[in-house]
This record gives C-alpha cells, structure tokens and sequence, in this order.
C-alpha cells in the first residue's frame, strides 16, 4: 500500500514537472525580439509584404511575430500590447489609422521599444522612431504624369479619386499628383469631372493640408474596392454625355483601380479610358496585360522590408540605424529612409517584374 502510494507521488510530482517545464519552454518559446503590426489581410498589398517579411526573416538571428490589425485601431492596439507582453525591443508597424496609432505607439515607447513606422506614418506623435517609406509624392506624381502623358486634345474629362483620410500616403500621392495635374487643368487639357472642391482650388498648385482634405473628403474610396465602385457608379449616372467618350481617372491604388475600371469599362457613352494604380497586385498585372488597367506604381516590398528589418537589427545590435531623411508627422521630424518607385504599363510588365524574378510568367495569362 506504501509502495503504491509511494508511486502514485512519484506520478504526480512527475506531472508536475512535466507542467513546469511545458510553462517554461512556453513563456521562453514565445519571447519576441521584433513585433510586426500590419493594417489587414483583406487587401493583397499587405499580404504581400507578409510574404516577403517571412521570406526576409528565415535567415535573421532575431525572433520576429507578424500580426494583423484587419482595419481596426483597436485590434491594432491590442496586437501592440500582446507583442509587448512577449517582450519586443523593436515595433514594426504600419496604422491602420495614422492618428489613432498614437496611443499604441506611446505605450510601446513607455515599454522602452524602438518604433519604426512601416510604409504609412503615425502622425501628431514624438512616439515614433523611424520611418521607413517608399517616395509617395513620387507615386501621385507618375500616376498624374501618365495621364497627362496620354491625355489627346482639350477638355478629357477627369475623374478623381483617393485613398482614405485616415492615412497619411493618401495626402502624400494626391497632393503629388496635383502638383502635376494642376496646370494641365488650368490649361484645358482636362476639365475636373467629380469633384467641386477640386474646381474651386484649381487656381493653385500647392494645396494646403486643410485644402487637400476637402478633396479627398470627397472623392476618397477609403481603400476600399467597393466604396471605389460606389462612388464610380454614383459619378457616371450623375455625368452627362460630355463628361464621356474618352476619359482619365486618377485610382489612387490597384484594389480601387480594378473596381473604377470595371464601372468605367460597363458605361457604353465611355469610349477609352486611361486609369491608373499603384502596388503591382497580381490581379492588377493581369489587367494591365489585358489592357483593363492602364498602369501601376511597383513598389518593391523587398527593399523595404529590407530597410525595416535592417534598421531593427541594426538597433537590437546596438548601433545607429541608416536614414536617407526625414518626414514632419506633425509633431517632430522623423528619421526616414525612403526608397524609389518604378512605372509599369504593358510595354515594361514582363521586364519589371517577371524577368527581374519578381514574379513568375505562370502566374499570369496571354504575357507577351
Ligand atoms: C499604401 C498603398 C496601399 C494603400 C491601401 C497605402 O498607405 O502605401 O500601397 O495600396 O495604403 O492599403
């Protein structure tokens, strides 16, 4: 009976240990050096640069966790804090809201943790690090260029969109593409065909903050593909006939350009449009292959994910990280390190981005 005993205590103590050292491989299994945040799943974009930072991260010395905030600032806020229980030095993070993202970024920084702000920055905050960013005045700029650049005769209507309020880039690519368009509007080469705040302000080239939000209040998508093709709809039952024919639209993205194109592409009065995007989507080269979307701004997610992993790296290890420059976000001038956008239409699709590996041919049809 002592003996059984006996053993039953050797059972339980055995267990028991068993639990512990579950309990300590866990809490030491689920440190974290380096926190990523991205906005959402929903748009290939980010899933995009989930990909690449996985790829990225198979050789790094550094534990890392990617977590998504699908387009809540709340989500986002948790996310932060689950990573600072687990411990990060450094946080990866691109908002879902620039502003809202403060109060994360606060709390990350009380903890001690190294902020780089990833693609969008957070803004009205001294929270914030680094900045590592592709040259988004750039993007606005190539997209406006384009349909200047194809733009024949007088009067082309033009249809403008934006992406949301809540993000700094969509100030950035408008505020770009205004400075291109503004004169070719003034000129009569376009006229303005939805939005009254853009007629009013189209005496000058440099818009303020205050001024830029009056437009993209009103033709913004909020990055979303149906609140895209709402709007098209909307616009295209409200245009007469001389608002038709051959038409430019500025999309401010891939996920919105589809949609617009699609709406555009339906309307009989419209004869050709020229629509623009940016972030070379999968679906997207397949449109512009198929001549349904006339360009996209490639942003290469692998130099960027370079630059972020670069500089948490360089941090953890000490050191100063690289910076090209830096951004007013409102309340300081952050350190930034900025990177270059690459036009692609179908003339130049098979040599961006499939001979240069960035993706494979057998992803898509009818590539010449
Ligand atoms: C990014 C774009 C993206 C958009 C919508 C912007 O901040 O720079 O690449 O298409 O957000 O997610």
């Amino acid at each position: 009976m002592i003996k059984k005993f006996k053993g039953l205590t050797f059972l339980i103590m055995l267990m028991m240990f068993a639990l512990v050292a579950v309990g300590c491989s866990d809490s030491g299994g689920s440190k974290v050096d380096v926190g990523i945040v991205l906005p959402t799943k929903d748009e290939p974009r980010w899933v995009q640069d989930e990909q690449r930072f996985k790829d990225a991260l198979k050789s790094s010395k550094y534990s890392t966790e990617i977590l998504f905030s699908q387009g809540s600032s709340a989500k986002e806020k948790e996310n932060v804090e689950a990573l600072l229980n687990k411990g990060i030095k450094v946080l990866i993070i691109t908002p879902h809201d620039g502003a809202a993202a403060a109060s994360a970024v606060e709390a990350a920084k009380k903890e001690g943790v190294t902020v780089i702000a990833y693609d969008r920055l957070i803004t009205d905050t001294d929270a914030v690090d680094y900045y590592v960013t592709f040259d988004s005045l750039a993007v606005g700029a190539a997209q406006a260029q384009y349909l200047v650049d194809n733009a024949k005769g007088s009067g082309v209507p033009l249809y403008l969109y934006a992406g949301a309020a809540s993000d700094n880039n969509a100030f950035l690519f408008f505020e770009g593409a205004w400075k291109v368009l503004q004169s070719k509007i003034v000129d009569g080469t376009f006229k303005i065909a939805n939005s009254s705040e853009a007629e009013k302000l189209k005496g000058s080239a440099d818009l303020s903050r205050d001024q830029l939000g009056k437009i993209i209040g009103q033709v913004t998508t909020n990055w979303d593909a149906n609140e895209a093709k709402n709007k098209a709809q909307t616009h295209l039952t409200a245009a007469g006939n001389d608002l038709k024919g051959d038409v430019a639209i500025l999309a401010p993205n891939d996920g919105t350009a589809r949609s617009i194109a699609d709406v555009f592409a339906s309307d009989s009065a419209i004869k050709t449009y020229f629509v623009t995007g940016q972030d070379a989507e999968k679906a997207s080269i397949q449109y512009i292959i198929d001549g349904k979307q006339s360009m996209t701004v490639f942003k290469d997610v692998r130099t960027l994910v370079k630059d972020a992993m670069g500089m948490a790296v360089s941090i953890l290890d000490g050191k100063t990280p690289e910076t090209t420059g830096s951004y007013d976000n409102g309340s300081i001038e952050v350190k930034a390190k900025q990177t270059n956008v690459i036009v692609v239409d179908k003339e130049n699709v098979k040599s961006e981005l499939i001979d240069s590996g960035y993706y494979e041919a057998s992803e898509f049809t009818g590539l010449k």
